[in-house]
């Protein structure tokens, strides 16, 4: 049996995305069907609709999300209806070159599920990040699924599935934050305000938010920066340098993806310190740098897809810590909407006015 359900779908480049029934079909091997309760809205799903990922419209977007299993295809042993889950797009294979060597948080060949969802009259569509959830229901491989604590708000836990999971792995995972640590994050949308939250955690002695917008700065330093530079009104490697003793900061991420910010990012380490990209680039962007700078500041330059984070050992770990008060995860969700704002949706983030906006049912 097949399922009629409302879902947000991004049909033509840089159009506003619309409102469909789509077609969810029953879940096959390896698949679960998974009712939506809660989906964040990400600057990765603005991507899509600009065109910035790829050309397979139509796209389902949504991809930031926690619901209830309601059904799986044959074979499935690792959820079970009723299971309350946090969709991830790192359903590790097990089998590929980085998973044979025990880099799971690297696998190369994650799964997705193989029945596709289609609009009304049998177009294909390509959910987002393999999740598509601004939907009802959605179809996604098991593995994409990964079990917390029920606990939770859906609308907080379904952060962890993407831009939260991001920006603290992008500090803890990638970046290798410790105690005593210096941090500079640029960019302090959902994504480096995670960062944030993840330094802070991992116990950085100074963590500096970087930002163009005063608003995003005052929530910055909400979630724990302990100084904040509007890089507009002062420049931000100077500043940087500045607030660590001249020398610049240990990790430095770059939560904007931009050649401008990553050269910020890379000028306001200390030498070997680790510049952390985990702002997505588009693909006209480039950067000239210095080999010899390169070569002589040492340290490292990583980029962090997804916070290089495991699902299965990330996302239950952060949700009991949010459950112990130990992560305020509750102030990522800046407001909750309906399926038909997501436009709107879009445009509050264009403009600064939300972290997340949480599509919830
Ligand atoms: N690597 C991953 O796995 C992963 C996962 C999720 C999102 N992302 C990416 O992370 C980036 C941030 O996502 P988000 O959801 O936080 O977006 P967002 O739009 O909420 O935040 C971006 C922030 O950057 C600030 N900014 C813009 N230009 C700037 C500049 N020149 N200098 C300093 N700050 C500037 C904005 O004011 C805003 O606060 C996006 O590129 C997104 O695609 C990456
Ligand atoms: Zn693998
Ligand atoms: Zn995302």
């Amino acid at each position: 049996m097949a399922h009629e359900v409302r879902a947000v779908v991004s049909r033509r480049k840089d159009a506003p995305v619309e409102i469909e029934t789509i077609i969810v079909p029953d879940p096959g091997p390896g698949e679960a069907l998974v009712d939506i309760r809660a989906c964040g809205v990400c600057h990765t799903d603005l991507h899509y609709r600009q065109g910035g990922i790829s050309d397979d419209f139509p796209f389902l977007l949504g991809h930031e999300a926690a619901g209830v299993v309601e059904a799986v295809g044959a074979g499935v042993s690792g959820v079970a209806p009723g299971d309350f889950v946090v969709l991830n797009w790192r359903a590790v294979c097990g089998e590929c070159r980085a998973c044979r060597r025990g880099r799971l948080q690297y696998c190369f060949d994650t799964h997705n599920a193989t029945q596709k969802m289609t609009l009304r009259d049998g177009t294909e569509l390509s959910p987002a990040l393999g999740i598509g959830a601004f939907a009802e229901k959605t179809l996604v491989a098991a593995g994409q699924c990964t079990k917390v604590d029920a606990a939770a708000d859906p609308a907080v836990a379904g952060l962890l599935g993407c831009g939260v999971m991001a920006g603290i792995g992008a500090a803890i995972n990638t970046g290798g934050v410790t105690r005593g640590d210096s941090v500079a994050v640029i960019g302090c949308g959902g994504v480096g305000d995670a960062a944030i939250a993840g330094a802070r955690l991992a116990g950085a002695a100074t963590i500096i938010a970087v930002d163009v917008d005063d608003r995003k700065l005052q929530w910055a330093a909400d979630m724990g920066a302990t100084h904040t530079v509007n890089s507009r009104e002062r420049a931000p490697v100077d500043a940087i340098r500045g607030l660590t003793g001249g020398n610049g900061a240990d990790v430095v991420i770059d939560a904007v993806g931009r050649p401008e910010t990553y050269r910020q990012a890379f000028y306001a380490r200390d030498l070997a310190g680790t510049v952390v990209l985990v702002g997505v680039p588009t693909p006209e962007m480039s950067i000239d740098l210095p080999l010899l700078d390169v070569f002589g500041r040492g340290g490292a330059l990583k980029s962090s897809w997804y916070g290089d984070c495991l699902p299965s050992r990330d996302f239950p770990m952060l949700i009991d810590l949010y459950l112990q008060g130990r992560l305020d995860l509750d102030k990522f969700v800046s407001e909750r909407i309906a399926l038909d704002d997501v436009e709107e949706a879009f445009a509050k983030m264009h403009r600064g006015e939300v972290l997340r906006s949480v599509v919830v049912r």
